[in-house]
């Protein structure tokens, strides 16, 4: 198979959370065209074992690669904590890109005073694997993290400014404001839909990081290094599969990508 600048970027997230993501990569790479998978019939994976994660995180990559995509972009934290490499298996030799990784960087690059707190879903905070991504770039930088679980249903109901949202926000990051970190990663896809509330909460000194815009620059980055960025003038609209329709789909999509939704196709995993 043969690789050109013309193929599509395929990203996927365990379920709409990771349009967050296109939103970002969309925005920066207007002329790419964007094939996401979104497992909506087994979102969410946060609260998964292990050994499911690195079933979906499969599946996942297999449904993206029948598009023929030129990278992959990991566009679900807890994937890229628990089974990147499984990714990069499937994905045989396409580069792969997670948000992870650029979060992380991000985050050194920010960081004054050396300490960072990081908040994701349970799988990911156990897993270790940001203290692990910013120790290796820095070993002298603290990481303090906290799992935020309710934030993710928080975000898909919608509920930005909600005063039981703020409730919980408050409770999940006070630790983290008082061991005096002075840079926030957002690491989960999900939660750059709360950014407001928890900018709101922690206070302007607290630099937070959107692994979303992070991969963003990434991508441009990535892409350009092995000359396959599309340089056409066009705009192509981004197409969504999803492993199930719900309901609310069209104003979960209109939420998290901040448009109209774009074509949608339901596929089987
Ligand atoms: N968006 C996923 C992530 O970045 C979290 C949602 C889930 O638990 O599936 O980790």
């Amino acid at each position: 198979m043969s690789i050109t600048a013309a193929n599509p970027i395929g990203i996927f997230d365990s379920g709409i959370g990771g349009l967050t993501v296109v939103k970002a990569v969309h925005a920066s790479l207007p002329a790419e065209q964007i094939i996401y998978f979104g497992d909506t019939a087994r979102v969410p994976y946060g609260s998964k074992s292990q050994f499911m994660i690195r079933k979906y995180a499969q599946d996942d990559t297999a449904v993206l690669m029948k598009y023929q995509p030129k990278m992959i972009i990991v566009a679900c934290n807890t994937v890229s904590a628990l089974a990147f490499d499984v990714v990069e298996e499937t994905g045989k030799n396409i580069p792969v890109l997670g948000v992870l990784e650029a979060g992380a960087e991000l985050a050194v690059r920010y960081t004054r005073n050396k300490r960072i707190g990081v908040i994701g879903t349970r799988a990911t905070v156990a897993s270790n694997a940001y203290p692990c991504a910013i120790n290796r770039l820095d070993p002298d930088i603290e990481v303090c993290s906290s799992p935020c679980p309710l934030f993710v249903p928080l975000a898909e109901e919608g509920y930005t400014s909600h005063p039981a949202a703020e409730m919980i926000a408050e409770e999940y990051l006070r630790q983290l404001i008082d061991h005096g970190i002075d840079t926030l990663v957002l690491g989960c896809t999900h939660y750059p839909i709360l950014k407001r509330l928890i900018g709101k909460i922690i206070g302007p000194d607290i630099s937070i990081v959107d692994s979303a815009e992070a991969v963003a620059r990434k991508t441009r980055e990535m892409l350009g290094e092995q000359d396959l960025l599309n340089s056409t003038e066009s705009t192509m609209k981004p197409h969504l599969l999803v492993s199930d329709l719900p309901q609310k789909f069209k104003s979960l999509c209109e939420l998290f990508l901040g448009r109209e939704v774009p074509d949608v196709e339901l596929v089987e995993v």
